[in-house]
């Protein structure tokens, strides 16, 4: 029997190594495919076997089984059609390649009946693992060579048919490997915004929370009448945000290459994402999961922001599944047969009118709901959900001579440069901890870095009676304190900082 063929097996976001083999029995033909694989990856008895017949290269006229070790390792996936292809060619011995080449390679892709290989997911994952693990050479779809470009220190095939690898393998002709981008500096990140913070007239209380908000990656809501500016204000806040650093752009682009969101014209995430799932959306693609568990909207918004429009139309028990991840930064999928960890660090930002026909508490208009509707609305967001916001926004509409002036107090690249310095100082006071922003802290580093002045302590003292503050919105209050102190590069905490953070507590909805 021939050596193995070595692929992976995509998890999550993570790969591991499976090893294909065959063996040519002497019975009638069948072709079998042992090894726990799914559906998709048995309909590849077919395609390989047209691939193999249309690429003018001899399909075994006998009975045939292919084996996809480990057994206990869930085969799912259309990229096993490429490794089956090579296994069952070199069992035949129409490859010669000698078995050192074989053992440090990594075969991946999907076949197409006419022996082409078409584009398949979870390529940044693939091409990390085979990396991580020492391999030297991965081969994978052309259409696929954009996105593995990210990776350097492996060499890299992209693969346009079945009969052009074979040929390779044969030593008949030569592959160049694909060149790395190698240094992510040289990528041209565009500036194009569809909305942008500095065009936003008035609204200076709303701009100063959203800039906190971007800061230190503080979870923010606004509650205001139709029209007040909200929606825009929320769309806005990708133009002020720094930009993705080259570790975070592997990290999301990761994420995206599992779903097959990647391709030809955006190879890489370089923006921070702003995902903005409408309220009817499932819990399955509000979260994630699903028979074979995939990404949702949660880990599509890592390292950016999930913005939840009209925040109580959203079904209760999706706000309700939000608690856990907003607090771990991450989900965990679990299945009878694996566990999957999904991260999901975002900054949330949250919408709503104040009661059902949005006029509640407006100066202009009159509010027509009965106090039962206005209970009713506003009852679907729990408090432990809007406990988990630092920031509670009551919006105004803006003003009309505000409207009608020109004059623009802000630019957006300002600010956006002001909130990179800020994230720099955390980085820098975070440089041991493992994480990056001050929403991050948990109890131990806010014992460490958001030390108060015994006046600060008195007036939070006094605001835990009046607001009625959980410990938990406490500790939310200290961790926006240190970042107001950090925009005004303040090593300490003083008194107005944390004065200012414990505004944004007052919620409108009580
Ligand atoms: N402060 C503002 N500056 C400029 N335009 C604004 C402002 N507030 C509202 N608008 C305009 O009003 C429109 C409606 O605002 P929107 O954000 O959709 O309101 P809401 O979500 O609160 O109902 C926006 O598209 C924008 O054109
Ligand atoms: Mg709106």
């Amino acid at each position: 029997m021939a050596s193995k063929i070595l692929t992976t097996a995509s998890l999550g976001l993570n790969s591991f190594l499976v090893e294909v083999e065959s063996d040519i029995q002497r019975s009638l033909p069948k072709t079998t495919i042992v090894g726990l694989a799914d559906t998709a990856v048995q309909e590849a008895r077919e395609r390989v076997k047209s691939a193999i017949i249309n690429s003018f290269l001899e399909y075994p006229r006998t009975s045939i089984v292919i084996n996809l070790a480990p057994a206990d390792l869930k085969k799912i996936g259309n990229h096993y059609d490429l490794p089956i292809a090579l296994s069952i060619l070199q069992e035949y011995e129409v490859i010669k390649k000698c078995d050192e080449f074989l053992k440090k390679s990594i075969f991946v892709g999907e076949l197409s009946f006419d022996g082409s290989l078409r584009k398949i997911n979870n390529v940044i994952s693939i091409c990390i693992f085979a990396k991580e693990n020492n391999y030297e050479n991965i081969f994978l779809p052309y259409e696929n060579s954009h996105e593995a470009s990210l990776i350097n220190g492996i060499n890299i095939y992209a693969i346009k048919n079945l009969s052009e690898l074979v040929k390779f393998l044969n030593n008949k002709i030569k592959l160049e490997s694909i060149k790395n981008l190698n240094n992510l500096e040289n990528i041209f990140i565009p500036e194009n915004f569809e909305y942008n913070f500095s065009l936003i007239r008035g609204q200076e209380y709303a701009k100063r929370a959203f800039i906190i908000s971007a800061s230190g990656a503080h979870n923010i809501s606004m509650c205001g009448s139709p029209g007040s500016g909200k929606t825009l204000l929320a769309r806005s806040m990708p133009s002020i945000l720094p930009d993705l650093s080259e570790s975070e752009i592997l990290e999301v682009s990761r994420i995206y290459s599992s779903v097959g969101f990647l391709n030809k014209e955006n190879p890489l995430i370089t923006q921070r994402p702003f995902r903005s799932p409408h309220h009817s959306s499932s819990l399955v693609s509000l979260v994630g999961g699903g028979g074979i568990p995939k990404p949702g909207e949660i880990t599509l918004a890592h390292r950016g922001i999930l913005f939840l429009d009209e925040l109580p139309e959203f079904p209760k028990k999706n706000l309700e599944t939000l608690r856990q991840p907003l607090e771990d930064g991450k989900i965990t999928i679990s299945r009878a047969q694996m566990s999957l960890i999904f991260p999901a660090k975002f900054i949330l930002v949250t919408a709503q009118n104040p009661c059902p026909c949005g006029y509640l508490g407006d100066e202009t208009k009159n509010c027509t709901c009965s106090n039962i509707q206005i209970k009713n609305y506003n009852q679907k967001i729990s408090g432990p959900l809007l406990d988990r916001i630092d920031i509670h926004l009551t919006i105004a509409p803006v003003k009309e001579n505000e409207l009608q002036n020109d004059f623009v107090s802000d630019n957006s690249i300002e600010i956006k440069n002001q909130i990179k310095n800020v994230r720099q100082i955390q980085e820098l006071r975070f440089k041991n901890d493992k994480i990056l922003t001050n929403s991050e802290m948990g109890l131990a580093l806010i014992k460490k870095y958001c030390i108060i002045s015994e006046s600060a302590k008195k007036l939070l003292g006094i605001a835990v009676e009046k607001y009625s503050l959980s410990a938990r919105g406490y500790f939310r209050v200290l961790k926006v304190a240190r970042t107001i102190a950090d925009l005004e590069k303040s090593e300490n905490i003083k008194t107005e900082h944390v004065a200012e953070a414990l505004q944004y507590r007052k919620m409108c909805y009580n």
